[in-house]
Parts: structure tokens; sequence; C-alpha cells
């Protein structure tokens, strides 16, 4: 990040302090709900196979930018795979547009082109979240979030030799500094957080790891742990060994009571059927979610140092 973009900062801060305006700073956008993967915890619907126009994102970009938003993650579905076509109108789903993952034929834009479509409408940072079940080198994001649900556990959540896969594919990627992990505890990986949080501490390969707990999908709970508060004090224990953990301390402890008071409108959603959302999409969990970025986007509200800090150092890697 240049001085001018640094200067935006704490501008951005003193409207949203001052004016009571609700200005998003990030932006989330679903690109795709095309996946080959199959996660027993994923919350995207891939019922209807579909990909956003290079043109529709374009337009979404636009209009987050203006709204104030500067830094932007694409998700997917696996957007690391997005072909999208072109094209502004989107047909019904998954028939007349040529976007089907492995299947276009002519001209399609990759995840690629959106990175640099973003950088050129002028935000800061352009982020991936990607499952690493393929090689991921040729990304060109400025920082890559990688999923790993354990180390034994990881398959049995993802799928069988997806762990060999991405311990493959992370040490393909040529700058480990902009490859951070993102783990999403639940009743199935729970007694692996030690485990995992050893192998992001000894795989130079991996920058850190963030944290995020199981939201129920389609009302089902059984994925959800009831011991939230004693997970987060082994996480913040091992926070203050020195381990490479991405949550900040406040925003951590903000999960374990999470009816706190978001500020999720940090965030703007934009999902699959081009719909604009301040904050999350679906507000259904909002007082037990466990999302890891609703305790960071609260803790940035309260000018949290460790928090403005780690978000800056992730996205001012080079
Ligand atoms: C929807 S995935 C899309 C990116 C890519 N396919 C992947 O798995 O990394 C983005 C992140 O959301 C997480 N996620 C999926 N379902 C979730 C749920 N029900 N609760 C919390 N996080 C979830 C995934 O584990 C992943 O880290
Ligand atoms: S890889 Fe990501 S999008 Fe695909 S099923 Fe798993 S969590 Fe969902």
């Amino acid at each position: 990040m240049n001085i001018k973009q640094l200067l935006y900062l704490p501008l951005w801060y003193f409207k949203i302090r001052f004016s009571g305006k609700q200005i998003p700073l990030q932006t989330v956008i679903f690109i795709t709900n095309e996946c080959n993967y199959n996660c027993k915890h994923c919350c995207v619907d891939k019922t209807k196979p579909y990909s956003m126009t290079y043109d529709e994102i374009k337009e979404h970009l636009i209009y987050s930018y203006n709204q104030g938003s500067r830094f932007v993650d694409f998700e997917g579905g696996e957007g690391g795979k997005y072909k999208g076509g072109r094209g502004k109108y989107r047909g019904k789903y998954g028939k007349e547009l040529d976007t089907k993952l492995g299947e276009v034929t002519g001209e399609y834009k990759t995840i690629n082109d959106l990175c640099t479509l973003a950088k050129s409408i002028g935000f800061y940072s352009a982020t991936v979240t990607t499952n690493a079940s393929y090689d991921f080198s040729y990304f060109n994001a400025d920082h890559v979030f990688v999923s790993i649900d354990g180390i034994k556990t990881h398959d049995i959540i993802r799928g069988k030799g997806a762990f060999e896969a991405l311990k493959a594919n992370i040490a393909k990627f040529p700058a480990p500094r902009k490859v951070s992990a993102n783990m999403v505890i639940n009743q199935i990986n729970r007694d692996e957080i030690e485990a995992v949080l050893e192998f992001v501490q000894k795989s130079p390969y991996i920058n850190g790891i963030s944290f995020n707990f199981y939201n129920p999908v389609n009302g089902e709970t059984a994925l959800c742990v009831n011991d939230r508060e004693a997970i987060i004090k082994t996480i913040l224990n091992y926070k203050k060994r020195g381990y490479k953990i991405l949550n900040s301390e406040r925003g951590l402890k903000y999960l374990i009571s999470p009816d706190f008071k978001k500020d999720c409108w940090i965030t703007n959603f934009i999902t699959l059927d081009g719909k604009c959302y301040s904050g999350c999409p679906d507000k259904t969990y909002c007082n037990i979610c466990g999302l890891g970025m609703s305790g960071e986007m609260r803790a940035l509200y309260d000018f949290n140092f460790q928090t403005i800090l780690s978000g800056l150092s992730l996205r001012c890697r080079k």
C-alpha cells in the first residue's frame, strides 16, 4: 500500500465514527458456486451451478468501490477455478451462459483477470480463498487464504487425498508471505486444533492462520461446538506463546459470546444472484456467529491496535 492508500484508512475511520455513516471498507463477492469438493460443513448452495460473468463482476466492483470499499475478497465455490464468460446480462442458471467450470469455449476470464480488474478500478488489495486442491502458484492475488480443516480430519471433512494435495500445492506457491491458512472449527476437527497450529508453525509455506467456528447451514447445528470458551482460551494461549495466529486477541474474545453488537457493515457482500448486502447476506445466526471476521470488524470499530496492525500487515505484504 502506498501513502495515499494508507491515508484513506484514518479518513474512512473518521467518517464512520463521526458522521455515523456505514461505509464499507471491504467487499466479499461470490463469483461462482462451482466446486470440485463437497465439504461436510460447506455453506455454499451448489445445486444450480453458476458463475457470474466478468462484466457483472466489474459492475459490482465499481459499485462497491464507489461505496467506499478498498479491499476485495473473491469467494466461491472454488473461486480460483473461475472461468467467466463476457456479457452484462445473466441468463437462467447454468443454461444460457457458457461459464460452466471446465466447459467454457471461446474467450473467458480467469481469477487473475478479476484480481487485475479490481486493482485497475482502484482496490488496494485483492484476495482469494482456495481449497488448494490444485496448483495455484499462478494466482496473482495480493493474498491467498488456504482452507485447512485438520491434519487427519482435513480428509474426513474435504475428501480423500485433500491434505496431501494441500501440502503439495502450498509448497509450489512462489511467495509464502502471501499465503495464510483458514480453519473452521467444528465437532469433527476440534481435537486437531493444536496439531494444525504446530503444522502451520513449522510450515515455511504459510505465514499464519485465522480461526472461525462453523456456522449452521440450513439449521443444521450438529457440527457446532458447545465449548467455544475453552477452545478460544487454548488458541489465546498459543497466541501468547508466539504462534502465527492472525485473529487478534480482542477479536477472539468477542467470539466467546457472539451476541455482541456487530459492525459487519464494514464488509459488503455480493451474492451470486447479484444482490448486494451490507454485512452478511444471511443474518439468521448472527447471535451465534462463528466467523472470525465478525469479531475483527467489531475490534476494528473499537480501534483495536492489534486488529489494525494484523489487517495492515497482511495487506501490505510484497
Ligand atoms: C465457502 S469457501 C470458498 C473457498 C474455497 N472453496 C475453500 O474452501 O477454501 C470459503 C471459506 O468458508 C469456509 N466455510 C464454508 N462453510 C462454512 C460454514 N458453514 N461455517 C463457517 N465457515 C465455512 C470454508 O471452510 C472456507 O475456508
Ligand atoms: S472447497 Fe470450499 S466451496 Fe468447495 S465444498 Fe469445500 S468449503 Fe465449499
